[in-house]
């Protein structure tokens, strides 16, 4: 899109959030608000994205990196204050400027898209974004002349009663020619209730010198929230978790209970998969198709490949391969790597370690600083000791190898290729290839000894 602009405020302590971290960061669907908000200004093509930061300026920086410039508002005197901030950075171009609020993060690209397309048609000066709410306490309301046309906006706070009773409601997001918007800020005046400099004033200030205003009236209210408090962010999670399900269950992957189903907005999900009740899919994880994860798996940050199964298990920053089958009840910890046709059984943890294909760790197994070749067998109860009280070391079961039951291989220490540890051994040796080790303590039978011990 060329001549548009963007600036989006983030610049707010948020104080009815009730919170340590700045309202704009809090996550919705695993992704802080502000930037839903951003990403959907990207995708509209926008080339320059300003954002205003004050409350937490350097941490809001740090989470969106390159995908804004900053504009810092040093104390916040309201929302048009904080737009003129931009002025430094964009005030001096020709084009279009929207302005979004950074605690909005439902409205759509194409909601945006189309209120661009509005504000241009109609060639109005200034063009807010409105909706019809059922109830639009805390909002701006949209007051319109005998003719329909956009008056003003009056905040909620400095609303009549009169006034409080219309349900058109501000969504904080406008399109305004760039240099009018500019040298229309410089009037704003903040005798108001709240003594601040209201962004929304300069649409009553352009009509009232007769320039063209306008409206876009959005025909969903629940993409206009604004998140001023937690109950509010709730419901945004709600309406953000439907539309990221709707999307996949779209693309083929079949959600039984969406509900109660929580995929990141950036999750990757292939098709034909099917998420069980509880799933919760976090971060930038990619599965592949005909998996079945769930019921109760968490995922994060990991790449699934195809035909895989996560049964009621956790895998955090792993990659796992295809046709493997994880839990259930199986701790798959970070930096794991996962071959094809890998089976983790009941209560095996799994710490960076690699498990070659066709490896196998049914039950009951700790698994760390591990490389398992392909094709291992890893009996029940075996423990890879790798921790010595200050440093971690490695264990390395080579092809073929096989782990009798309740072994423990303290590390560093290598199982040679196809050799086999005897269950109940404590390895602390390599084992050379094709060799058995056993590390127990050799069984006694003494026989008739059972009747000298029971002395009666
Ligand atoms: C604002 C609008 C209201 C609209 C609502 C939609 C004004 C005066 N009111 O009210 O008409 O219905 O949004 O959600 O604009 N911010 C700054 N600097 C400031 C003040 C605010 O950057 O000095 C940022 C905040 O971080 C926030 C956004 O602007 O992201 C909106 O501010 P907020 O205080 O939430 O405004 P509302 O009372 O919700
Ligand atoms: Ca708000």
């Amino acid at each position: 899109m060329t001549n548009t602009y963007a600036v989006v405020l983030a610049a707010g302590q948020g104080t009815r959030m009730k919170s340590d971290l700045y309202k704009v960061l809090h996550p919705v669907c695993g992704k802080p608000m502000v930037e839903h908000v951003i990403d959907h200004i990207r995708g509209l093509g926008i080339s320059r994205i300003v954002t205003i930061v004050g409350h937490g300026a350097e941490t809001v920086e740090e989470t969106l990196g390159e995908k804004s410039e900053y504009a810092l508002q040093q104390e916040q005197l309201g929302t048009a204050h904080a737009v003129q901030q931009a002025e430094r950075l964009i005030g001096d171009l020709d084009g279009t400027t929207m302005v979004v609020c950074g605690d909005t993060p439902l409205i759509r690209s194409e909601t945006m898209e189309a209120l661009i397309a509005h504000h241009k048609a109609t060639g109005a000066k200034a063009t807010i974004l409105t909706a019809y709410a059922d109830d639009p306490t805390g909002y701006g309301r949209i007051i319109r002349g005998e003719n329909g046309q956009v008056l003003r906006n009056v905040e909620q706070k400095d609303a009549t009663p009169e006034e409080q009773k219309v349900t058109e409601i501000n969504t904080g997001t406008y399109c305004f020619d760039n240099r009018t918007l500019f040298e229309t800020l410089k009037k704003v005046k903040n005798n108001n209730m709240q003594g601040e400099y209201y962004l929304p004033d300069v649409v009553g200030i352009l009509q009232s010198e007769s320039a063209l205003v306008s409206a876009y009236v959005t025909g969903d209210f629940s993409e206009t929230l604004g998140i001023n408090d937690r109950v509010v962010l709730a419901e945004a999670e709600c309406v953000m978790r439907r539309r990221i399900a709707e999307k996949h269950m779209r693309n083929g992957v079949t959600i039984i209970n969406p509900e109660n189903t929580y995929i990141s907005a950036e999750a990757e999900i292939g098709r034909d998969t099917v998420l069980q009740p509880g799933t919760m899919i976090e971060g930038h994880t990619v599965i592949g198709n005909k998996c079945v994860i769930g019921p109760n798996s968490q995922i994060v940050n990991s790449v699934i490949g195809d035909r895989t199964t996560v049964h009621s298990s956790v895998v955090l920053s792993s990659r796992i391969g295809s046709v493997t089958a994880i839990g259930p009840f199986a701790h798959i910890r970070p930096d794991s790597n996962l071959g094809d046709s890998v089976k983790i059984g009941n209560f095996v943890e799994v710490k960076k370690s690699t498990l070659g294909e066709g490896s196998k760790v049914s039950h009951l197994s700790y698994i760390g600083d591990a490389k398992i070749g392909s094709h291992v067998n890893v009996g029940c109860g075996t423990i890879t000791v790798n921790y010595d009280g200050k440093n971690k070391h490695l264990t390395t079961i080579e092809d073929d190898a096989f782990i009798g039951c309740n072994s423990n291989l303290v590390a560093p220490v290598t199982v040679g290729k196809g050799a086999y540890v005897a269950a109940g051994s404590t390895i602390t040796k390599s084992v050379p290839e094709s060799s058995l080790a056993i590390a127990r303590a050799r069984q006694e039978n003494k026989e008739g000894y059972a009747n000298k011990l029971n002395l009666n």
